[in-house]
């Protein structure tokens, strides 16, 4: 750990791979996914800036559970945490929050190779950067990749013929739906061992709390989306007409996150049209929850072994060692 009073010699820097897919067309994206029959949008348009401000609210809230159980997990097995690390290279996918890397680079200090992996390529620089600087002789290394695509890893040359590790923590595998979560894994087959945190199935009256809270940021999250198109494409949504809802579907195992028109009306977004019934839905998440045997049958089917699991005492939150064989 750096000791406070030491000035750095000079400026440091982060090495940086880029690999950020050219400028996905939001427009595009957005009225092909309002001309479907059930409105939907992908969940990664959620994170603008006012978005990941909001989510890391989010992170902090009471009914939110799952942030502080996954820490919580993370610092009671620290030692077999670090086990498993051995002297493996750590790769994060989508570093978002960088406290819990850092406590299992606290754990594990003879890991001396980082890889964060994240879109957003300032913000992933921010954050290996602060790292870098805390953790002495931590060689960091920046991945900017689309992790939801298959990710370069051969050619970050510091990743060749080294053992590797992939953290992906958070429960963010639950945006994807089944099929793809087991597609997912099979594209990080190759990272060879994994620690993925999974949230776990609980009763509806836990679960759509934490998706739809008292103070409203849930909601603010989710109608975010709103704002951002109406400023990136010329859109006119009104924002007093729409709602947010979050429902628990019990039978598939998932928090299903909607937007809801409070009105028959029409939205112009640049020159295109779209209407909306009252009531109708716009789908912004699905957040997906497994039991651990689910998970481990999931990850099964994309060649993993289930090497050992971490629950807490509530079991509330999973934290999966898997194994590629
Ligand atoms: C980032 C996908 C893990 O599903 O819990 C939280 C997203 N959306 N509240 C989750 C989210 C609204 C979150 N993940």
């Amino acid at each position: 750990m750096s000791s406070g009073a030491r000035f750095q010699a000079q400026p440091q820097s982060v090495k940086l791979y880029d690999f950020h897919p050219p400028m996905e067309d939001f427009r595009s994206a957005v009225l092909q996914g309002l001309a479907q029959p059930q409105k939907a949008l992908s969940a990664k348009f959620l994170y603008d800036k006012r978005g990941s401000e909001l989510f890391d609210a989010i992170c902090q809230l009471p009914e939110y559970y799952l942030t502080r159980t996954e820490m919580a997990i993370l610092r009671a097995h620290t030692e077999d945490i670090a086990r498993a690390l051995n002297h493996r290279v750590l790769v994060e996918l989508g570093s978002g929050s960088s406290q819990k890397i850092r406590i299992l680079l606290q754990a594990a200090p003879q890991v001396h190779t980082y890889v964060g992996v994240d879109i957003s390529r300032q913000h992933l620089q921010e954050s290996c950067l602060a790292l870098m600087q805390d953790f002495d002789g931590l060689e960091t290394i920046a991945l900017c990749a689309d992790y939801t695509q298959p990710l370069p890893l051969d050619q970050v040359p510091e990743l060749h013929q080294r053992p590797t590790l992939g953290f992906f923590p958070g429960s963010s595998i639950g945006n994807l739906e089944p099929a793809d979560a087991v597609a997912f894994l099979k594209t990080v087959a190759g990272l060879g061992e994994l620690i993925v945190g999974v949230d776990l199935k609980k009763s509806a009256s836990l679960l759509e709390p934490a998706y739809d809270d008292a103070q409203g940021i849930s909601a603010a999250f989710a109608l975010n989306l709103l704002t951002r198109i109406n400023r990136e494409l010329g859109a006119n949504f009104d924002l007093s007409q729409f709602t947010y809802q979050a429902h628990y579907n019990e039978a598939a195992g998932r928090i299903e996150m909607a937007i809801v028109s409070l009105a028959d009306q029409g939205v112009a977004i640049g020159d295109a049209e779209i209407s909306f019934t009252q009531g109708e839905t716009l789908r912004t998440e699905y957040s997906y929850k497994y039991t651990v045997e689910e998970f481990q049958l999931l990850a099964m089917e994309a060649g993993f072994q289930p090497i050992e699991v971490w629950v807490d005492p509530d079991q509330h939150f999973s934290l999966h060692h898997l194994k590629h064989f």
